[in-house]
């Protein structure tokens, strides 16, 4: 009762910020999301019956901290394959972790795909995507390939996840300007709880997201880059807005994401097809066409503060090897 599956992190362009529901980490907005080809996490899940708890196992140490929620999610699964056994999980990821990258995203993506194939249980993309969604809101985004729709529905699940384009339907690609490979201080979870009690702008941040999505996806359609690249950088800096607004103030940001933003900004103005978007940490994701990846990558490079540059296209959705 073993399986391994890969799974890539996640970057999105319409944000997600807030929770409707914290235990079950249904989002109160929707997103849209870019599945990232070039960054990894591989996990593998063992079932057995001589185990007497789950043991997480993240880029080869023991981790405590996840446990629970990665017990969450077993035992879901468990219960709809009819196994009692206890799991040994092992997981690394092949890019920094904890930092602002959605490690936790392609972690449980790749946690529950493993899981499921480990126990045989036929269960449907839909529900994995749920299962998923209790370890991290982000994670059933890194179940899909390429552009990713998070909707939120109005039936008991409260969401539904989809591919909108597969990776060679619109190829971009994304350079990630890494400013500190540091754990972030205050987690999404707690950053969001607090924006939603505290921030002044998060009722408008909720009441105009909608039409966000809507404008984005329409853009995504119409395959124009150049007003994606307006209406992505305007949810991202929304975003910050909320966060910046709430009490204690969550600053994500260093001088050198400052510096990067201001860099990709000068390279639009001249021309170059590329905008940013930053999550919950320091680090900046640059979004191009790929013609211009090479140009952004090494103008990323060059800036003080940036200590590496990783570089991505659009990815698959989580998948068992073989
Ligand atoms: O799924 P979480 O709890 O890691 O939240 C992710 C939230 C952001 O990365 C900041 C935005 C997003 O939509 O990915």
């Amino acid at each position: 009762m073993q399986a391994t599956a890969i799974a890539h992190p996640n970057v999105a362009l319409i944000k997600y910020w807030g929770k409707q529901d914290v235990a079950t980490n249904l989002p109160a907005v929707g997103s849209l999301s870019l599945t990232l080809g070039g960054l990894a996490t591989r996990t593998t899940v063992s079932f057995a019956a001589d185990l007497e708890r789950d043991e997480l196992v993240i880029n080869g140490a023991l981790d405590a901290g996840a446990l629970s929620r990665v017990t969450r999610c077993l035992d879901m699964l468990r219960l709809r394959a009819g196994v009692e056994h206890r799991a040994r999980v092992t997981s690394a990821n092949d890019f920094p972790t904890g930092a602002g990258l959605a490690s936790s995203a392609s972690g449980y993506a790749a946690l529950v795909t493993a899981a499921a194939a480990a126990l045989q249980a036929d269960i449907s993309a839909d529900e994995l995507d749920l299962i998923a969604r209790i370890g991290s809101g982000s994670a059933p985004r890194s179940l899909h390939a390429g552009i990713v729709l998070l909707e939120k529905t109005a039936d008991v699940t409260g969401m539904k996840c989809r591919s909108v384009a597969a990776p060679d339907d619109w190829p971009l690609s994304v350079i990630v300007a890494v400013t500190t490979r540091q754990p972030k201080d205050v987690s999404s979870t707690g950053g969001m709880e607090s924006s939603r009690k505290t921030s002044p702008c998060y009722q408008a941040w909720v009441d105009t997201h909608p039409a966000d999505l809507t404008a984005a996806l329409d853009r995504v359609e119409r395959r124009d880059f150049e007003s994606l690249a307006e209406i992505s950088e305007h949810s991202c800096l929304k975003m910050h807005a909320v966060a910046m607004s709430s009490v204690p103030a969550l600053v994500y940001w260093s001088g050198a994401t400052v510096a990067c933003m201001q860099r990709i900004r000068e390279l639009r103005k001249a021309g170059v097809p590329v905008f940013f978007t930053i999550d919950a940490g320091p680090q900046l994701k640059a979004v191009c066409l790929p013609e211009a990846a090479s140009q952004v990558h090494e103008a990323l490079a060059e800036l003080p503060g940036v200590v590496d540059v990783l570089d991505s296209n659009l990815g698959y959705g989580a998948q068992t090897e073989s």
